[in-house]
């Protein structure tokens, strides 16, 4: 079955233990972390996932939206991640892969993030070696904004590779994902959804996470 991870993006960061409290019937909790240089938006850092950690016992799914992640990869290991994304977009190849080691020497999950405007074949460097590959159906940057349905194909294509290269990789689909469209992009071959404001603008966000889930069956 799909996994769901909700996004705090769309949480009240005020009552940050109270909004994952919320969501705590979701598979991951995703986390984005973002610096204003690789995305226009500043939201968190590592001393807030460290807070993060000692309230919730969820898998805690970070996604660095940063320029040059390899310098702050311990960092977000020691605070509690228990996967960490970086993006092919945001260093040199050999830097990413400096990234990814650094990952595996602190025993965190491993993943590498596409932008829209990457293609698939990107992660062919590395795929062997990932936990796994995060698509981007948005720009990264802000919550609420519409799904790109250009991406399917992307995301059918990074399912080629993993199936080829390594089939345990989890595929992660992230930006404007909601009932609307968690079946198309499901059917693509994500095997986890992050969804923000799908969730958390939600009456209910435990039925909420739960459609997501069931989202095969139901459309
Ligand atoms: C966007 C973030 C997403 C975002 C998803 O840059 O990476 O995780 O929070 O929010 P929704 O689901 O509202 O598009
Ligand atoms: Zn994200």
């Amino acid at each position: 079955m799909v996994k769901v991870a909700p996004s705090i993006l769309s949480a009240d960061f005020c009552n940050l233990e109270a909004d994952i409290r919320r969501v705590s019937s979701a598979d991951w909790l995703h986390v984005d972390v973002m610096d204003g240089m690789f995305v226009p938006n500043i939201t968190i850092g590592a001393p807030v996932v460290r807070s993060i950690r000692k309230h919730t016992d969820m898998f805690l799914d970070v996604h660095l939206m940063i320029d040059k992640p390899a310098r702050y990869i311990d960092d977000f290991c020691k605070a509690g991640a228990d996967l960490l994304s970086v993006h092919l977009e945001a260093d040199h190849p050999t830097r990413i892969a400096d990234a990814l080691r650094a990952m595996e020497a602190n025993g965190v999950k491993k993943a590498v993030a596409l932008r829209p405007i990457t293609s698939a074949k990107a992660i062919l460097p590395y795929i062997e070696g990932l936990d796994m590959v995060l698509v981007m159906t948005v720009e990264p940057g802000f919550g609420g904004q519409k799904f790109m349905e250009s991406q399917l194909d992307t995301i059918r294509e990074v399912r080629a590779i993993i199936d080829k290269y390594n089939p345990g990789c989890e595929l992660e689909v992230d930006g404007g994902v909601g009932p609307a469209n968690a079946k198309a992009v499901i059917d693509a071959g994500a095997t986890v959804l992050v969804a923000g404001s799908a969730v958390y603008g939600a009456d209910d966000p435990a039925a909420a996470i739960e459609a997501l889930r069931q989202a095969r069956s139901v459309s």
